[in-house]
């Protein structure tokens, strides 16, 4: 086991991480690595700080007035909390996908497009290639090459959520952030998504926040327990549901705690 944490590459490494809403603190002391081409499930009960910290990690929860934080997120050698740090970059190689599947009132075409205008892309051939390479890998091309200038609502909720996977791609991220994707879908739909996560790991690094136990224990490489803010044990998947080390931990595998 030792071996297995000290051979994989380190993607992010969170250091001494505290978070606030108001006064209220949230995240306490969290500390932790996540590995590149893995995938990372957090997990723990509802309101244990699970989007509070992975909002953390692309600095998306800044744009909450109340929050606040402190300590280190290393990436790519620099705390993600530096000032100097660009943040639209950031968020160009952190993306990040939400629990519900929000499409913006636009074509897929334009759905998926949207982040490469931003990013100041205007040749319209290789916008073209770049849309149809990532509905390719959110595995949706199929399903809609023929209708890509329909409105992107009209899509189901499961090729809804992909799409969304499709728009964080466009722009060429390193780490993707899921959080509950496959909450609102029904299960032929999250066979889909949990196949795909599986698929894009091979090229991205996951980390996905998910309070269904199976789903992690079925697709995550490492797990993270949080319970009222704090991180009480990770590692890898098959270690920590096989030989939990903390009692919190396996009350929770278990289905004690919930
Ligand atoms: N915008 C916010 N303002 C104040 N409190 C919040 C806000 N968002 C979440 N919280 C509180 O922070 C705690 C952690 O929430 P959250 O990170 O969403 O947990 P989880 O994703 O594990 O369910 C909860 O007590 C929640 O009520
Ligand atoms: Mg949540």
């Amino acid at each position: 086991m030792f071996e297995q944490i000290t051979t994989e590459k380190t993607i992010l490494k969170i250091i001494n991480f505290n978070g606030w809403y108001d006064q209220k603190q949230i995240l306490k002391n969290i500390n932790m690595d996540m590995f590149k081409n893995k995938i990372s499930a957090i997990i723990g009960p509802s309101g244990c700080g699970k989007t509070t910290l992975l909002r953390s990690i692309n600095r998306i929860n800044d744009e909450i007035p109340d929050y606040r934080a402190s300590g280190e997120i290393i990436y790519d050698g620099k705390n993600i909390y530096d000032k100097d740090i660009d943040i639209t970059m950031l968020r160009k190689k952190i993306g990040m996908v939400f629990q519900k599947p929000v499409p913006f009132p636009m074509s897929i075409y334009e759905n998926v497009a949207f982040g490469l205008k931003i990013h100041g892309l205007k040749d319209k051939r290789r916008i073209d290639e770049i849309v149809r390479l990532a509905l390719k890998r959110a595995a949706l091309w199929d399903e809609v090459k023929d209708e890509l200038n329909k409105p992107a609502r009209n899509l189901s909720g499961g090729q809804q959520q992909r799409l969304c996977i499709a728009r964080a791609l466009a722009v060429d991220p390193e780490i993707l952030l899921l959080d509950e994707p496959t909450s609102a879908l029904d299960p032929i739909a999250t066979q889909k998504i949990e196949n795909l996560i599986e698929h894009l790991s091979e090229d991205y690094s996951i980390i996905i926040v998910t309070h269904n136990l199976a789903q992690a224990t079925r697709i995550s490489d490492y797990m993270y327990f949080m319970y009222q803010g704090e991180l009480i044990e990770w590692g890898p998947t098959r270690n920590m549901v096989r030989n939990p080390k903390k009692q919190l931990t396996e009350d929770y595998l278990n289905g004690r705690i919930s």
